[in-house]
């Protein structure tokens, strides 16, 4: 009798697919990788190595992780893939509708912590919800709001509203929909026309998101700015190399002091104004 090839184990799995996602290009392939694993066989990444790690999987197990596999070596991004993307202390459901949010991104809610009990805070251009949603988590005093131009975003930050439980009004249109607020923060696009955008990014997240008009990106973001009269402090998120224009916009909008906060990596990522 032909003997029956033995099921590919935990550990060979991984080193096998670690080196096609390599090759396809991917940054941090054995890291996708314990993901998708784990993701397929419903454990958690350390959990993939407390199971025996020559236990074999069965065929739906293995067919599940060649499909993930197949889909990053696409270099479709892990959070699209998963269709989860923790923030600060929420999981955010994310699919291609949204920006998937990033860790810089954080900044903005941390500038949100500092505002009075109960003040009135806008999250425009909203995406997923994630600033507006991790604000309200952290802070259930504040008067949070969000806004977007898609129609589609929007159903995906109402959506994890519902599910997380929090309190968000959230309103479809340009910019700030008007209003009256103490405190706008803003992640708007702001990628300048010609950059080279990974592939993660140019083939999958929405372009409405990414791209800010304008010689330097910064279309979006001016537009905003010339709405703020009556807001006393805003937080802005900006790209790398983009602080100082956008510190002079504020300046001229009014707002007296103007502080740069960095990423992890020392980029200038988000300017606070304050009147
Ligand atoms: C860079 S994404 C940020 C999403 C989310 N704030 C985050 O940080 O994950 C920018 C978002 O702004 C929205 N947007 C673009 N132009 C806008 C405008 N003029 N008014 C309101 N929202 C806008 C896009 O649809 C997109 O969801």
């Amino acid at each position: 009798m032909p003997e029956t090839a033995a099921p590919a184990t935990v550990s060979q799995l991984l080193s096998r697919a670690t080196g096609r996602l390599a090759d396809a290009g991917c940054d941090t392939p054995r890291l996708d990788t314990e993901l998708l694993l784990a993701e397929v066989l419903g454990v958690t990444r350390t959990g993939l190595y407390l199971a025996a790690p020559g236990t074999g999987l069965d065929d739906a197990q293995s067919g599940a992780f060649e499909a993930l596999i197949a889909r990053r070596v696409e270099r479709e991004p892990v959070a699209y893939i998963l269709g989860h993307r923790e923030f600060r202390r929420i999981s955010l459901a994310v699919d291609r509708r949204v920006l998937i949010p990033r860790p810089e991104t954080e900044l903005l809610v941390e500038v949100g912590l500092s505002l009075d009990r109960g003040a009135r805070v806008v999250d425009v251009g909203t995406g997923s919800g994630a600033v507006a949603l991790a604000l309200k988590d952290e802070r259930p005093d504040l008067d949070v709001s969000a806004t977007d131009i898609s129609a589609d975003a929007l159903a995906v930050a109402r959506a994890n509203a519902a599910r997380l439980g929090l309190e968000v009004r959230f309103a479809e249109g340009e910019l700030a929909c008007g209003g009256v607020h103490d405190a706008v923060l803003a992640n708007l696009p702001y990628v300048e026309p010609g950059s080279e955008l990974a592939p993660e990014i140019a083939r999958y997240e929405p372009a409405p998101a990414i791209w800010g008009g304008g010689p330097d990106g910064l279309d979006v973001v001016r537009r905003l700015v010339r709405t703020l009269a009556g807001t006393q402090l805003v937080g802005l998120e900006i790209g790398a190399g983009q602080a100082g224009a956008v510190a002079e916009l504020l300046g001229a909008a009014g707002f007296r002091s103007v502080q740069r906060l960095s990423d992890l990596a020392g980029h200038e990522r988000v300017l606070v104004g304050r009147r």
